[in-house]
C-alpha cells in the first residue's frame, strides 16, 4: 500500500503503540489525525509525538464528536483503551465505557464519516486468561481473568460484528506484551519491563515477581509493521489474529538479559496477592495464521530490542518519569 497522502485516523495516538505508529505513518507520507485524551495514567506522553508531522487532537473518545476525525479516512487504527488490569478491577464502569461503549460510538461515527475505511483494532491476548496449553492460537477459548479482559473482548466483538453485518474490513490483532521506545517506564503499569528499565537506569535493583512465567515480547517496530501489514493485506480483513514476538523466555531469563545489557541487580519476590488473583501465568502466541496471511514476521531479537530500548531511554529518562 502506498501510504503517501493517505488519510489515516489513529486513536490512542499519544500512547506507547499509537505514537510509534503515528511516527511510522508520518514518515511514509500519510496524513495522520491522532486522538488521545491523556487518560487513566496510561502510556500517553506529550514527548511521544515530538517530531511527528501529524494533526493531534486532545479529546475523550467517550465524548468528542468522532465524525470529523474519521472524515474520509481510508484506514482507522484503533488503539485508545483503558489498559490497566488493576484499574479495570477498581473501576469497571470507566473501563467498559472506553473499551466497549466508546467503541460503539466510533463504529457509528465511522459508518457516517468513513464508510469504506479499513479498521485495525488493537486487541489483547489477556482475555484468553490462564491457559493450559502453549502456544496459544486463536481457537483457544476466551476466559477473561479480569474486568479489563471482559471489556476488551466486548470491544473487539463489536468491531467483528461490524465486519460480519456491514462488511467493514476489520482486522483485530490480539497483542502480547509489547516493549520499546515510548513505553511508560515510570511504574509497572505498562509491562514489568518498563519499571525494570527505569530501575536499572537509575542504578536501583528491580523486582521480579514470580520469575518462571513465560512471555513472548514483541518489539514496538514489529508491532507497527504488524498494524501496517494488517491494513495493507486484504486477506487479513475480517480476521482476528494473535501477534507474538520473540521466542518465549521466562521472566528470570529476561531479567538476566537486562542485567547483562545494562548492569544492575534484581530481587525475586512472590507475586503480590492482589495481582496474583488476575495473573495469567505463562503465555506465548501461535501467530502462524497472521504470518501466513500477511507475510509479517517479527524482525527484532530480544537482545537487540532491549538494547535499543535502553539506549533510547538513556538520553530521555527525565521525560518519562
Ligand atoms: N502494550 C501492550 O503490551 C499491549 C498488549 C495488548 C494489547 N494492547 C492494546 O494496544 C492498545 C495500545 O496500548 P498501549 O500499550 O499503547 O497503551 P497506552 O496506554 O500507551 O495507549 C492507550 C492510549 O489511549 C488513550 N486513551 C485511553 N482512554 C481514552 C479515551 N477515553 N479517549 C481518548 N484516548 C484515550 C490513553 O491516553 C493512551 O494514550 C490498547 O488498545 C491496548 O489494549 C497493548
Amino acid at each position: 500500500m502506498d501510504w503517501s497522502r493517505r488519510k489515516v485516523f489513529v486513536t490512542g495516538g499519544a500512547g506507547f503503540l499509537g505514537s510509534n505508529l503515528c511516527h511510522a505513518l508520518a514518515a511514509r507520507g500519510a496524513r495522520v489525525t491522532a486522538l488521545d485524551g491523556f487518560l487513566f495514567g496510561g502510556g500517553a506522553n506529550p514527548r511521544n509525538l515530538d517530531g511527528a508531522d501529524i494533526d493531534f487532537v486532545r479529546g475523550d473518545i467517550r465524548e468528542i464528536d468522532l465524525r470529523p476525525l474519521c472524515e474520509d479516512a481510508s484506514v482507522i487504527f484503533n488503539l485508545a483503551a483503558q489498559t490497566s488490569h488493576m484499574g479495570g478491577q477498581a473501576d469497571p464502569l470507566a473501563d467498559i465505557a472506553v473499551n466497549a461503549v466508546a467503541q460503539v460510538r466510533l463504529i457509528q461515527a465511522a459508518r457516517e464519516a468513513a464508510p469504506d475505511a479499513v479498521v485495525v483494532h488493537a486487541s489483547t491476548r489477556q482475555f484468553y486468561g490462564r491457559v493450559e496449553k502453549l502456544p496459544v492460537d486463536e481457537r483457544q477459548p476466551v476466559a477473561p481473568p479480569d474486568a479489563n479482559g471482559v471489556s476488551k473482548f466486548a470491544g473487539e466483538q463489536y468491531w467483528m460484528l461490524e465486519n460480519r453485518v456491514r462488511n467493514r474490513p476489520v482486522v483485530s490483532l490480539r497483542l502480547t506484551n509489547c516493549y520499546g521506545p515510548r513505553l511508560r517506564i515510570r511504574d509497572a503499569r505498562q509491562t514489568f519491563l518498563g519499571i525494570w528499565i527505569r530501575c536499572v537506569l537509575e542504578k536501583r535493583p528491580f523486582e521480579v515477581w514470580g520469575g518462571a512465567q513465560l512471555r513472548d515480547l514483541t518489539y514496538v517496530d514489529d508491532v507497527t509493521e504488524a498494524f501496517l501489514a494488517a491494513a495493507e493485506q486484504p486477506a487479513c480483513h475480517g480476521q482476528i489474529y494473535n501477534i507474538g514476538g520473540s521466542p518465549p523466555a521466562s521472566l528470570h531469563d529476561l531479567a538476566e538479559m537486562v542485567v547483562r545489557l545494562a548492569g544492575g541487580t534484581y530481587v525475586t519476590r512472590e507475586f503480590p496477592a492482589d495481582r496474583a488473583r488476575i495473573d495469567i501465568g505463562s503465555y506465548h502466541a501461535d501467530d502462524g495464521a497472521f504470518r501466513a496471511a500477511s507475510g509479517w514476521a517479527p524482525r527484532t531479537s530480544l537482545e537487540d530490542g532491549i538494547g535499543r530500548t535502553l539506549d533510547w531511554y538513556r538520553t530521555r529518562l527525565a521525560d518519562y518519569l
